[in-house]
């Protein structure tokens, strides 16, 4: 009976989310199903014997951390490792400058509360991250997309009175690229000399497979030793440096950006769990980040050469797609200009493999024509079998488009 009351707000709210996002939500419960959709870790690369002591220790030597309500703004020991963690030359950050989140998603949550007005512009790189897409969405805002690797992109005349710009500069969720050195230096003075927020979402800074890290553009825009107040909101997480389930992320920018998200926060969650930030701490403090780091990239990139070597050996002819140097994703753009990606992915469950489809990564639902597809979360042997699917689909996809 109470499942047939229509109740126009819930129907409204429904109504925002697509019948793609709902697909690939629920594919999950397909026997025999490949899943090259998701951003999931290989769960191997947790260590949580390791973990487990150091949950045990926070909560019988740390009560008061770990088990009452903590601090808005976070567990002061962790602001202040976060705080020592990303200062550098020329960048000086105190605990001022650090919220702890629960996970990148809140502070991506909290950037759209504070930020952001109703229909507000954002200039986002495209195609952009659903998750920021989905905690923006009640704003209804209005993007401009930068297209930054493109010949002639103007960074002054992408952030010009935008509320603020989101980047997602180290191995892009969705389309694998890393951002630039000069279009990093660019960015960031595009920021200074419009007064507009850059956000950059960083989730992927330690999964560089080749080459050496690129410096952050919060590094870039520090301007010395009196604590930082530039234009960038730097936004970090254990997801996957460390393990998803803490659901512990922070927010890096200037104390008064930080003091407003904190008042968002309060009427979010009151604070992040107590627990899951004593342990990061004292992971972060033991060196457990560090000390995984090389089995995490060693595997990652093994999974990646082993899917782009799939892709060659199958997609050839079908897809267009750059190898990325880190990261979770290849992007896959179809040569077929009547592929619909959004058809590709019913197609691709049918075969037992899922991916995703560009459309969820565009405001409008309107790139039709790309796919990403993870590699971190299944072993070679799965990839190979996920990618012959998935050209197997690609055909039957075409063949009814034609
Ligand atoms: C670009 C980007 N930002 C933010 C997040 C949020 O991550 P979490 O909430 O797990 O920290 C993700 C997760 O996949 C992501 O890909």
């Amino acid at each position: 009976m109470a499942h047939s009351v229509q109740r126009p707000k819930l129907a409204r709210w429904l109504a925002e989310t697509n019948d793609v996002t709902q697909t690939f939500l629920s594919a999950g419960l397909i026997p025999g199903l490949i899943n090259m959709a998701g951003g999931l870790p290989e769960p191997t690369t947790w260590p949580a014997s390791d973990l487990s002591t150091l949950a045990a220790k926070a909560v019988s030597e740390h009560p008061g951390d770990t088990l009452a309500y903590g601090p808005l703004e976070g567990l002061p020991i962790l602001r202040d490792l976060i705080a020592a963690r990303f200062s550098a030359p020329g960048l000086s950050l105190t605990r001022e400058n650090v919220l702890i989140t629960t996970g990148g998603m809140q502070a991506l949550d909290l950037i759209g509360k504070v930020l952001l007005d109703q229909g507000g512009l954002i200039a986002a790189q495209s195609p952009a991250y659903l998750g920021a897409l989905d905690a923006w969405k009640p704003r209804h805002p209005t993007y401009r997309p930068m297209y930054l690797e493109r010949e002639g992109f103007d960074p002054v005349a992408a952030l010009r009175g935008a509320q603020f710009a989101y980047t997602v500069p180290n191995f892009s969720n969705p389309t694998g690229r890393l951002v630039g050195l000069e279009d990093r230096h660019q960015l960031v003075a595009a920021a200074e000399a419009t007064g507009t927020w850059l956000v950059e979402d960083d989730p992927y800074g330690t999964l560089y497979y080749d080459g050496a890290p690129l410096p952050r553009m919060l590094t870039l825009s520090g301007k010395g030793d009196s604590t930082y107040e530039g234009p960038v909101v730097y936004l970090g997480t254990l997801s996957k440096e460390l393990a998803p389930g803490f659901r512990i992320g922070w927010a890096i920018a200037a104390p008064e950006v930080i003091r407003a998200l904190v008042t968002a926060k309060q009427g979010s969650d009151m604070c992040t769990s107590g627990l899951c930030q004593r342990i990061a701490h004292d992971a972060f403090a033991a060196g457990l980040t560090e000390r995984i780091l090389p089995n995490v990239l060693a595997l990652y990139r093994l999974r990646r050469d082993a899917l782009c070597a799939a892709m060659a050996d199958h997609l050839h002819g079908l897809f267009d797609w750059e190898v990325p140097s880190g990261g979770m994703f290849v992007w896959a753009t179809a040569r077929d200009p009547e592929l619909n990606t959004d058809v590709l992915l019913r197609e691709a469950l049918a075969h037992g493999v899922c991916i995703t489809p560009s459309s969820v990564f565009d405001p409008e639902g309107r790139n039709r024509r790309s796919i990403r597809i993870n590699f971190t979360l299944n072993d070679p042997d799965k990839l190979a079998e996920g990618v012959r699917r998935l050209a197997k689909a690609t055909l039957a996809a075409s063949a009814k488009a034609a």
